[in-house]
């Protein structure tokens, strides 16, 4: 056989494989592995990701992966796993989280979030999907950070606008 140019007739035989690998690749960059400390047992984040949609978080939230969740009624839920408090109450462990989706005027009567009547399950598995969100060093509650410690990022994703 005559050595072929590298045209589009010898790359498509490895197109597809190498699509799925990039496929493989992106859905696992979604849903990164939590630290030990932030995993919750028996949950299931892919659960979490569907109670998370039905539930209309995202009509108050921004929120990574979740199609639709793009509002700003609440704080931005970017980053989660790497976030020091929950509702500014309670320090961001699963028990804490889980606690604050099943009911968050328990713990902060009066917030702007409404409890939603999340059962412990879907309570739980909408906290596993959100400490899937967050990839750099959690940051510890009542710690105050210097200028580099809040992890490899050079400097925040979302900075403030420039004409302040
Ligand atoms: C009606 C708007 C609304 C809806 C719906 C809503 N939230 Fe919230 N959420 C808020 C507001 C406002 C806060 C800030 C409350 C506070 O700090 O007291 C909040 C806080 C939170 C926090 C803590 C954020 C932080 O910065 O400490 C998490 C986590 C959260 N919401 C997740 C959810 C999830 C998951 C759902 C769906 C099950 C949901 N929220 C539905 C408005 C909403």
């Amino acid at each position: 056989m005559p050595p072929q140019p590298f045209g589009e007739a010898s790359i498509r035989p490895i197109l597809g494989p190498a699509l799925l690998a990039f496929a493989a690749l992106l859905a696992g960059c979604d849903e990164a592995e939590p630290p030990p400390q932030l995993r919750i047992a028996g949950a299931d984040p892919a659960r979490g990701r569907a109670v998370i949609t039905e539930r209309g978080c995202g009509s108050c939230h921004v929120i990574p992966g979740i199609r639709g969740a793009v509002a700003w009624v609440g704080p931005p839920l970017l980053e989660w796993s790497r976030r020091a408090y929950v509702g500014g109450r309670l320090p961001n462990a699963p028990e804490n989280l889980v606690a604050w989706l099943r009911d968050p005027q328990a713990i902060s009567p009066g917030s702007a979030m409404p409890s939603l009547g999340l059962t412990e399950r879907e309570a739980r598995d909408a906290a596993a999907y959100l400490y899937t969100i967050g990839t750099a060093q959690p940051v510890p509650a009542g710690m105050v950070l210097g200028p580099g410690q809040g992890g490899p990022r050079a400097e925040a994703r979302l900075r403030p606008r420039g004409d302040q």
